[in-house]
């Protein structure tokens, strides 16, 4: 068991092989927080951890202990105002109108494994002795109203999930008007913030700053996780590098609006918490109901970033995502939305597919265009093939994509619904809008109100009739617009404050409806790009569209960004057409491969426009995809060269025995003269050699504590300096090189 309670000192210690999480009760009943971080010792008293100095013009909740005051106390679930004036976790607005509670501690459960937590995404285990629980319940007496932590261990990762239930035992109506799923105060605040930011077509930028006091935060009032900040959040000691130091994730199994926040206070402590955004948030809790705050998982580390992401991978790839294809190398796959939009015949569309049958593509992938009378003003919302696209249905196509020896996929998005659609004309009270007011396009669509049970289910069933009978293996399910005048006519007003938490848990439902009708499928999430890449995504579709923009020099900056906290087989890489239909940028075709393997891999073109040279090569890079794939999917990963501070920038992949390993090397603005570029691998065994790309042998040793020196032309100007059997691994810009090391 990693959780010890010490009945006399009520002490919480929940801890595995790396680290350590401490808590006990307050005298007024609450949780505080103790410790977080590199595993202690167990002893049965912590107390002195934490730091009671009495402060000046603080106010105290105990009348019989006036040198306890919450102000300054580390707690681990606060509230406000009995004493702490700093972010609270939770708020319960009671029909007097107060929002002041007193929960205090009445009991806890430890228990082997992990609870489910119904109809919200989560982190799980497969056997119960992977991990341990504490459920630590709390009441307000005077409004009954219960409140339970819950904490699960992971015993082999450094990984703790978190969340709160409430419930309402009492017998008066409450409103939940904050309910974050965690809240933790560190005793320092020596710490570096990094988020992860941007828009559409440049998600996921890393963004450094330190903490000070006073609030730093992230959040998303759109509806989704959304491209301009990612429900991910690390906090770093300033001496952090990717090789060593402490860093602790904080990751929202979460898709809807979030807020995630470190408040820095005056005596230096800080306190992070992450949750579900409390604007525009509240719950009523009638007596009896119960409400479940989505999960945050916490990953520690003290090996550097790398590490810190390389948990974080495993915990997502293996025990946050599910289903068949969890575990499987992603079939290299061929969409034809770069190709030809919404405009398609079904010959156009086969005459495309062929050509991927030829170069050996295994999925093709028929995207937007394909259903009602599609354009983009009209068709969103009538899922029925348009059959003067189809003239077979969707069943047609796909019996002569298999009969090409190809899988079938098919893209939908089923959250919207344009105003020119059957669907709208018959219910338009199935769109989220306000009662007589404007309603804002986007994409000159509307969101349908997946809040509201019966539109998800006319959704699902419009689906499934269309799929009716048609082998499809994959869906791509984008999402194309943030909400605006989020207002659902299914609910009264008194319970406006859930639609955004009951949209996503609609979707959520959709996403499990059409996974126990399909349970092969492999759903590719999609928005816009990447405009919903979450973890609480991973878990109904394992890989995500990373990014609308297909350029392989952005690309290896988003995918880059993306990999401090998700896996390399959660993201869909495709090479496309140059110029790039993004940014006009001409990559070599090589480039855009040797990036994209780095992914769920495929192409995203009409491949009849290559040359046949071209055609040779990409039959050459799908034979090395499927070659390498469980490596450069499931291989562990490492950021080696940073494309936001370089010129140039690396990343590799190891075997799990250490024994194969591939470095991606990408340039992306060439210059000349330069000094060597000196590229220290990570992950090798410093024991073993090495052979690089078939050639020279070197040392673990000798590639990891000095590096592998590519010969490059910003060190050799191009004219003659190479000898005629040594060519340079990298020239002009955008250029890149794999090297393929295998131990002797
Ligand atoms: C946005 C997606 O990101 C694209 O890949 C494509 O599917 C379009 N939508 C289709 O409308």
């Amino acid at each position: 068991m990693s959780i010890i309670f010490h009945e006399s000192t009520k002490v919480f210690h929940l801890y595995n092989k790396h680290v350590s999480y401490i808590m006990d009760v307050l005298p007024n009943g609450q949780i505080s927080q103790i410790y977080y971080g590199r595993k202690l010792r167990d002893r049965s008293d912590f107390a002195h951890l934490q730091d009671s100095t009495c402060r000046p013009c603080s106010s105290w909740p105990l009348p019989e202990l006036p040198n306890f005051s919450l102000e300054f106390t580390r707690q681990d679930y606060p509230g406000f105002g009995t004493t702490d004036f700093r972010q609270p976790a939770y708020e319960v607005l009671q029909a007097n109108g107060s929002h002041i509670t007193d929960f205090r501690y009445t009991g806890h459960r430890i228990y082997a494994g992990k609870p489910e937590l119904p109809g919200l995404p989560h982190a799980y285990v497969e056997q119960d002795s992977e991990a341990d629980t504490l459920e630590i319940d709390l009441k307000d007496q005077l409004t009954g109203v219960e409140m339970t932590l819950l904490y699960t261990i992971y015993n082999r990762l450094n990984a703790i999930a978190r969340s709160v239930r409430f419930v309402n035992r009492g017998a008066e109506t409450v409103k939940l008007d904050r309910a974050m799923s965690m809240s933790v105060d560190f005793p320092d605040h020596n710490f570096e913030w990094m988020q992860f930011s941007g828009a559409w077509a440049r998600e996921r930028a890393p963004k450094v700053r330190p903490l000070e006091m006073g609030v730093t935060a992230v959040e998303s009032m759109r509806g989704c996780s959304s491209a301009h900040q990612n429900p991910f959040v690390i906090l770093k000691r300033p001496e952090t590098t990717e090789g060593s130091g402490e860093a602790y994730g904080f990751t929202f199994v979460y898709s809807g609006n979030f807020l995630a926040m470190a408040e820095v206070d005056t005596y230096d402590v800080t306190r992070f918490s992450m949750g579900i955004n409390p604007r525009e948030f509240s719950w009523k809790l009638s007596p009896g109901a119960e409400f479940q705050a989505p999960e945050v998982l916490l990953t520690y580390g003290n090996t550097g970033l790398n590490g810190l992401s390389q948990t974080l991978h495993t915990l997502l790839r293996t025990r946050v995502a599910r289903g068949p294809w969890r575990d499987k190398a992603r079939p290299v796959l061929l969409n034809n939305w770069e190709a030809t939009g919404m405009e398609f015949t079904e010959e156009d569309v086969l005459k495309i597919a062929r050509k991927g049958a030829e170069v050996g593509v295994e999925l093709f992938v028929l995207d937007d265009g394909w259903f009602g009378k599609r354009t983009e003003f009209s068709g969103l919302g009538d899922w029925y093939a348009d059959t003067a696209k189809l003239p077979g249905g969707v069943k047609g196509l796909a019996d002569k994509i298999n009969a090409l020896g190809m899988k079938f996929g098919i893209w939908i998005e089923p959250e919207m619904v344009n105003e020119d659609s059957d669907l709208y004309r018959a219910h338009p009270e199935y769109a989220l809008c306000t009662p007589d007011r404007r309603k804002s396009l986007g994409r000159n669509q509307l969101v349908l109100d997946f809040s509201n049970p019966e539109v998800v289910d006319c959704i699902y069933d419009q689906l499934v009739k269309s799929f009716d009978g048609a082998d499809i293996s994959y869906i791509k399910w984008d999402m194309n617009r943030s909400i605006t005048e989020c207002y659902s006519s299914h609910w009264p007003a008194d319970q406006q404050g859930e639609v955004y938490h009951r949209y996503i848990l609609g979707v959520y439902s959709l996403y499990e409806k059409l996974l126990a009708k399909y349970p092969d499928l492999l759903f590719e999430s999609c928005a816009s790009g990447g405009s919903r890449f979450d973890a609480g995504m991973l878990y109904y579709a394992p890989q995500a569209w990373c990014s609308d923009d297909t350029d392989a020099a952005e690309r290896v900056r988003i995918q880059y960004g993306s990999s401090y906290g998700y896996p390399v087989c959660s993201w869909g890489a495709h090479v496309s057409v140059c110029p790039n239909q993004q940014l006009g940028r001409v990559t070599p075709l090589e480039t855009r491969a040797n990036v994209a393997y780095f992914g769920a891999f495929g192409y995203e073109m009409d491949l009849n426009a290559l040359s046949d040279k071209e055609i040779e090569q990409v039959k050459g890079q799908v034979a090395f995809m499927k070659a390498h794939r469980e490596l450069f999917q499931f291989g562990t990963f490492y950021r080696i060269r940073d494309p936001f501070a370089n010129d140039k920038a690396a990343w590799m992949v190891v075997s799990q025995d250490q024994r194969e390993a591939i470095v991606g090397l990408y340039q992306l603005m060439n210059n000349v003269n330069n000094g060597y570029t000196q590229l220290p691998l990570q992950g090798l065994d410093p024991k073993l050699d090495y052979q690089v790309d078939g050639n020279e042998v070197y040392g673990g040793d000798e590639l990891m504590h000095y590096g592998l020196m590519p010969q490059d032309t910003s060190s050799h100007p191009m004219m003659g300096l190479f000898s005629p059997d040594r060519k340079p691994d990298i020239t002009g810009d955008y250029d890149s090189h794999l090297y393929h090391l295998i131990a002797k």
